[in-house]
């Protein structure tokens, strides 16, 4: 099943910025539920400015989630598309947020350096040639003891929940997608997500790249068995980095 990568999926999402905000607000619970995920980083409170790094930004609807859940926090946020962070450089934003042009697979070359305390990854994961590989450059970035939170489109495994997305795609994602131009980059959502892992199998994919405390947790309203938060600790001692 064909998806976008890099350079093409970048060019797409450079042409549907104009109107990502408007489709993202008719999705019930989009902007709550990415709260509500990065609420569930659950970086203690009270310590120093924690640094927190936002994969995959976009237009800034993740990072807008970190700023309100963690308000005081020192944020990057990183994206590929030129055309998805001028929306988000434009916003109002009430805490220090430090937007970079680059795609996550190259962070060190763009000056991103840790340690962070969170890194949240909102609906970026299955968007990756190398899943895998990106974990892996979070779990470096990361302090000892350091928050992940994956928000993704990660189905249940249940037939029910994959006929629930592909009808949602289907019935008004798509035709409306289409109507606006951006036809492939809707049809690669539907894709990405319908050959990407299940919950169970990113939380795996997550342990795999050497994260303790591993939980899927769900999310409300239609996106049930559709959208999860997968939260994750990087060990505070884990003998190095080695096969990472
Ligand atoms: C579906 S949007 C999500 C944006 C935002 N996190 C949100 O919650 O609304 C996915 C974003 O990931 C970016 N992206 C996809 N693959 C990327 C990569 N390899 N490196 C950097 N950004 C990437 C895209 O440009 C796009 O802005």
């Amino acid at each position: 099943m064909p998806v976008l990568r890099d350079a093409e999926l970048a060019t797409a999402f450079d042409h549907a910025a104009r109107s990502y905000d408007t489709l993202v607000a008719a999705n019930p619970g989009y902007h709550t539920h990415l709260r509500r995920s990065a609420r569930r980083l659950g970086l203690p409170g009270g310590g120093p400015v924690p640094r927190v790094l936002d994969l995959g930004c976009g237009t800034g609807a993740s990072t807008a989630a970190l700023a309100a859940a963690l308000p005081g926090a020192d944020i990057t946020a990183v994206d590929a598309s030129a055309g998805m962070l001028r929306r988000a450089a434009r916003r109002h934003w009430p805490v220090p947020v430090r937007f970079v042009q680059a795609p996550v697979e190259r962070l060190a070359a763009a000056g991103v350096r840790g340690p962070f305390d969170a890194v949240f990854a909102a609906y970026l994961l299955r968007n990756t040639a190398d899943p895998d590989a990106v974990l892996a450059h979070a779990y470096r970035l990361l302090a000892p003891g350091g928050r992940l939170a994956v928000h993704e489109y990660a189905l249940s495994g249940r037939a029910a929940h994959r006929a629930v997305w592909t009808a949602v795609c289907g019935g008004f994602v798509l035709p409306v997608a289409t109507l606006l131009g951006d036809g492939p980059l809707y049809r690669h959502l539907w894709r990405s997500v319908v050959s990407f892992d299940t919950a169970g199998e990113l939380a795996r994919r997550v342990e795999r790249a050497g994260f303790e405390r591993v939980r899927v947790l769900p999310l409300p309203g239609w996106q049930t068995g559709i959208t999860h938060t997968v939260v994750a600790r990087r060990p505070f001692a884990d003998g190095g980095e080695a096969g990472r």
